[in-house]
């Protein structure tokens, strides 16, 4: 009940026959909605689940078996690789961000009803659309058809939330609409939708023209640069400066070094996406480095954290998905320079994907999610931690052996890589079993809370 403000209720709820209604029915009426809001986000969040551990997860240590076996990256299908990342990047972090935006930011101008319709109609397509993406790569049945209907779905979808979420206000009483973290995950929403976009047009490309469902390789390149750095760093970025200071207990973030750390960003995605690779390599560590000092990341906490319900080893995880992001900003300026084999590049963007957002996500998921979902404890912080650890000890492996193997510098890599694929495998089942078990077996105390007005007091 806690994230749904009076005047969200009222607003939501008078509109229609019979206005003038009591403070008890408001209230109520006001829990039935948080109820379904609810069961939305936890319908979201199981559906990302589903596609990081299945069609994600499941295929990238399919994936890198095979790679190991074979000691060659060229030796597995491009559309099964994208199929991969496609299943990661948008089944599981796209599908989060979608269900979180939905619950986080209900707008009810248009009345409840109509809010909920649209949050469902953006589910059904979002999950089609990355379910026939993933299966038109893999079993390439239909696949001039399945891929540009896949991106419009998903496309659409993405207009969809969009939509209903734009029309957000803040209430009153808060702070300009503006507020730098909300700038930054605006600028992450237009990296989205460009992202998107940029799929729809590759996927009709390779539907005229192409021989397979994978995209060409410089293409490729280019569209997981901008999607890496144009939607998932800025998203937690904005999501850091929004929540990191309660959690981690630090001061204030330095809103003017963050943004310019979104511009110097901005500045490295046009030049990449634009063939300078080289010259748009050599702004990430610096936007990286001063997004790490806006946010004030490594500086003493000078507040508790909020680690009640969590493993107490929480802000120490979020601070090491900061320095993986470190590690993969200077290892894609490092693979400018002396990557022969895809080995640097491709520990680079393992380091950002894995390193950084799901370290973030298993981390803060845990977090938040428990209370989103009927203000439910988590089941098992120690599961919390088992996951993290393992996730981190195969993240760690994978960045260094993927090096060395691919590179050439030592074969013995080779026969590390799937430890480190089974190990980020079982890390990733932890957190899924974690989330689905609080679900399914933590009752929720949502009744017995009563109406709270704000984000933050749900969360700390
Ligand atoms: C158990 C965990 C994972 C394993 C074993 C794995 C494995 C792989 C492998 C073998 C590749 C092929 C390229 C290369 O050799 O580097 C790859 C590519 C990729 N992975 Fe993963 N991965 C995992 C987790 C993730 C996660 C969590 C994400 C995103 C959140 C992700 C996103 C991607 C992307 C975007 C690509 C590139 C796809 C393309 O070329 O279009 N992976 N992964």
């Amino acid at each position: 009940m806690t994230a749904t403000t009076l005047a969200g209720a009222e607003a939501g709820l008078t509109q229609g026959p019979g206005a003038a209604r009591s403070p008890q029915a408001i209230f109520a009426a006001a829990r039935d909605r948080e109820g379904s809001l609810s069961q939305l986000l936890m319908t979201f969040i199981s559906t990302g689940l589903l596609f990081m551990v299945f069609p994600g997860t499941f295929l990238g240590v399919w994936n890198l078996l095979q790679i190991s076996g074979r000691e060659s990256v060229a030796s597995v299908s491009g559309t099964w690789i994208e199929a991969h990342g496609h299943a990661q990047i948008f089944g599981w972090v796209g599908t989060f961000i979608l269900g979180i935006g939905f619950y986080s930011i209900p707008k009810l101008r248009g009345g409840a009803a109509s809010y909920f319709r649209a949050a469902w109609i953006c589910w059904v397509m979002w999950t089609v659309g990355v379910a026939l993406r993933w299966l038109a790569n893999v079993y390439m049945w239909a696949w001039r058809a399945l891929l540009p209907v896949s991106a419009l779905l998903e496309l659409i979808a993405f207009v969809i939330f969009f939509l209903q979420v734009a029309q957000h206000r803040p209430g009153r009483g808060t702070k300009s609409r503006f507020e730098p973290w909300i700038v930054v995950v605006a600028s992450a929403s237009v990296g989205l939708l460009l992202t998107l976009l940029t799929n729809l047009a590759g996927c009709v490309y390779v539907a005229i023209r192409g021989v397979s469902p994978a995209f060409p390789h410089v293409f490729d390149q280019r569209y997981l640069a901008l999607a890496a750095w144009g939607f998932l760093v800025p998203f937690v970025w904005g999501f850091s400066a929004k929540w990191m200071t309660v959690f981690l207990g630090l001061r204030p973030f330095r809103p003017r070094v963050l943004l310019a750390a979104v511009a110097l960003n901005l500045c490295g995605i046009v030049l990449t996406v634009a063939g300078y690779t080289a010259a748009g390599a050599c702004f990430f560590p610096v936007s990286t480095s001063l997004a790490v000092v806006a946010l004030r990341m490594f500086e003493p906490a000078v507040n508790p954290a909020k680690v009640r319900g969590v493993h107490p080893s929480f802000p120490w995880f979020v601070r090491m998905a900061y320095g993986w992001l470190l590690v993969a900003a200077s290892l894609g300026w490092a693979a400018v320079r002396w990557d022969s084999s895809g080995g640097i590049w491709g520990a680079s963007r393992h380091a950002l994907t894995v390193g950084f957002v799901a370290v973030m996500i298993l981390s803060v998921g845990q977090r938040i999610l428990p209370a989103f979902a009927g203000m439910r404890l988590l089941w098992s912080s120690r599961l919390m931690f088992a996951g993290l650890g393992l996730l981190t000890l195969g993240c760690t492996l994978r960045v260094c052996c993927e090096v060395i193997a691919y590179q050439g510098y030592g074969s013995w890599a080779w026969s590390v890589l799937p430890v480190s694929a089974l190990s980020e495998l079982g890390g990733l089942t932890l957190f899924a079993v974690n989330i689905l078990g609080t679900f399914i077996l933590e009752p929720s105390h949502a009744h017995k809370e009563s109406v709270v007005f704000a984000m933050p007091a749900k969360l700390s």
